[in-house]
């Protein structure tokens, strides 16, 4: 499998070791706050299995990223619950990492590795993200991206408008 490099991360596939530590980053309830649905244990638990099941289904999925020689979250490619169906085909750009590490500039060099990798290697036409209209922080990632906020739609599961914001390939 193939890893990704930036000047400070490594997108790598993932390893036993990393299920405790993104079941701890799930658990917490800053990074809980603002995400597509509520993070119950059950999800928490079925999270590494969902996501090599991503992988083995599609060939893509989220990537392990490593700082500094630890594992501090994922960067990547899911496609969306059928609950956000309204969003369009996908696949999302998604982002999370351990509060420890927010503010470097971090997410936003993760997600432009998974973003080139993604229009280029798997020369997707499109990719989108559905962001919180209070997730200040994501909605930033998207714009030093160069996504674009393009409409709002209901995520039935919150009971509120969420934000869909897209990304296409420079041609
Ligand atoms: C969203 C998330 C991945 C960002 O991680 P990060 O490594 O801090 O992101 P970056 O440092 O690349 O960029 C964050 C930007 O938000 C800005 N920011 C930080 N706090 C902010 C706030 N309260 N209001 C507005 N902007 C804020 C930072 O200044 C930075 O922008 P800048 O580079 O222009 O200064 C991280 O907060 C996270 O994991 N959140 C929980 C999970 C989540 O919500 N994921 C996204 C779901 S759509």
């Amino acid at each position: 499998m193939i890893e990704l490099r930036t000047p400070r991360l490594t997108l790598r596939p993932w390893i036993d070791e990393d299920e405790p530590a993104m079941a701890a980053i799930n658990r917490d309830p800053e990074v809980g706050r603002f995400l597509n649905r509520p993070v119950e244990e059950a999800v928490v638990e079925g999270f590494f299995a969902m996501i090599a099941d991503h992988w083995a289904t599609h060939g893509f999925g989220p990537w392990a990223v490593e700082y500094e020689g630890r594992f501090v979250g994922f960067a990547g490619l899911a496609h969306l619950p059928p609950f956000l169906a309204d969003a369009g085909p996908g696949p999302e750009l998604g982002w999370r990492l351990d509060p420890a590490v927010w503010g470097r500039g971090l997410a936003t060099e993760a997600a432009v590795a998974a973003r080139d990798d993604a229009f280029g290697r798997l020369a997707l036409g499109e990719l989108i993200s559905i962001i919180h209209p209070e997730n200040a922080r994501s909605q930033r990632v998207a714009t030093k991206l160069g996504m674009r906020l393009c409409r709002q739609i209901h995520n039935p599961v919150l009971d509120r408008d969420v934000e869909v914001w897209h990304a296409h390939p420079l041609r």
